[in-house]
């Protein structure tokens, strides 16, 4: 079997492995990251609708989910997103902010891939794809057991990614890893991910197919104001998507239809009180076909102030048990993972196996929609880079 020896091992060339491997590299280690697909970077080629939305501008660290939601904070401020715009902009990538901070490629998000690419390079990082992991053991240093290879190395950085989106690549392997190194894993979920309808929500509402609407999307002390997406199975949207990281699987999430707009205040206000006014009102606040379905739903039960306010009141609470979420196969990230307990912070480096770092999504810090998701990717990677 054909051995080779390094510094440093990166388990996945995904965004927080290549940018550990180039920090890393950069410090004169000897890098080898080993990839399982025939390709590096495969979710970042889809990523953002192929644009890949590489970071957000107001990046906090409330934009995380975690069970310690203070383990982020460290890497979040040694590596910001002005760090890596500056990158970005050293390779002369073309981006744009689209919304809310949202900073995307104006070109592909292939720019995003060839530029760490160009960094590997640069810091004598080697790649190497389609490698198949048997097994890794640390009788002193860790090696790492291929199909016709053996590598070994004093740090072995995981950086193998979350659950979701399998048929490009996504494996357990990095949780069995850490269970393997008695590493303890908070329960995943599928997160950022459409919900679908219970069996009888589809026949009320699934004919709404294709209406968008901004609406706020609340669960449990949570709200998002953007736009929500009714599919043929469910919801969807960026206020859906959100939400959904926070969902317990058992409680239904409230819909505000037509936040900032009290509807009704124009009947209030005039001695006309008719359906016809009714109608006028939530046509003037939300798509129309929505508006005829709360009509029908939620017919006013009669024209007093009292009929007014309870109408109001529904429209801004839309209760919805949803049946499901469409699962990992749709989802954008995982949520839970290895147990920030278990890392450094500073350096993601295990507190019980030296030498064992673990990064990006991995672990239990899922952002928000936006951006957050590589942010904490880099920023990870950045720190054990600096570390190994
Ligand atoms: P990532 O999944 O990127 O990389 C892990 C790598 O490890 C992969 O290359 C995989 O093949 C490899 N691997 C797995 N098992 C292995 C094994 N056993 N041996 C060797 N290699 C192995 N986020 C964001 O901020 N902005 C956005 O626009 C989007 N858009 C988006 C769209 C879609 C459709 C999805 C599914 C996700 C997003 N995300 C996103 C989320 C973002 O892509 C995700 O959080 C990061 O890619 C996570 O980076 P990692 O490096 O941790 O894992």
């Amino acid at each position: 079997m054909h051995t080779e020896t390094f510094d440093v091992i990166v388990l996945g060339a995904g965004a927080a492995g290549l940018m550990c491997a180039i920090e890393a590299g950069k410090r004169g280690r000897r890098v080898a990251v080993l990839e399982r697909a025939d390709r590096i970077g495969k979710k970042i080629l889809i990523s953002g609708g192929g644009r890949c939305n590489f970071t957000n501008l107001h990046c906090r660290p409330e934009n995380f989910l975690s069970a310690n939601p203070h383990f982020c904070k460290s890497a979040l401020a040694r590596y910001t997103p002005a760090d890596f715009v500056a990158l970005i902009e050293k390779h002369s990538i073309p981006y744009h902010e689209k919304t809310l901070g949202q900073l995307f490629c104006d070109r592909a998000a292939q720019d995003v891939v060839t530029m760490l690419t160009q960094e590997c390079d640069a810091a004598g990082v080697r790649i190497i794809t389609n490698v198949r992991v048997q097994e890794v053991q640390r009788p002193s240093d860790f090696v790492v057991r291929a199909d016709a290879a053996e590598f070994h190395a004093p740090a072995l950085v995981v950086a193998t990614g979350g659950l979701s989106i399998s048929k490009i690549g996504a494996t357990s392997f990095g949780y069995e890893l850490a269970k393997q190194f008695g590493i303890g894993i908070r329960e995943c979920r599928p997160a950022l991910v459409p919900f679908t309808f219970s069996a009888d929500d589809r026949r009320r509402y699934c004919d709404l197919a294709g209406v968008s609407s901004e609406v706020v999307a609340s669960f449990d002390r949570q709200q998002f104001r953007e736009k929500m997406l009714i599919t043929h199975r469910g919801l969807s949207g960026p206020a859906i998507l959100q939400i959904s990281s926070y969902w317990d699987g058992r409680q239904p999430i409230v819909i505000d239809l037509a936040p900032g707009h009290e509807i009704t205040a124009v009947l209030r206000n005039s001695p006309r009180r008719d359906l016809a006014a009714a109608r006028a009102a939530l046509h003037a606040a939300m798509p129309i076909r929505l508006a005829e379905r709360c009509l029908e739903l939620y017919p006013p039960q009669g024209w007093s102030n009292a009929d007014l306010a309870e109408m109001e009141w529904q429209l801004h609470h839309w209760e919805v048990r949803p049946g499901a979420t469409e699962g990992y196969e749709k989802a954008e990230v995982t949520a839970g993972g290895v147990d920030t307990d278990e890392l450094l912070a500073r350096t993601m480096e295990s507190r019980n196996v030296p030498g064992l770092y673990l990064i990006g999504e991995v672990v239990d810090v899922t952002g928000h929609l936006g951006g957050f998701n590589f942010q904490w990717a880099w920023a990870s990677g950045f720190c054990a880079g600096q570390a190994v």
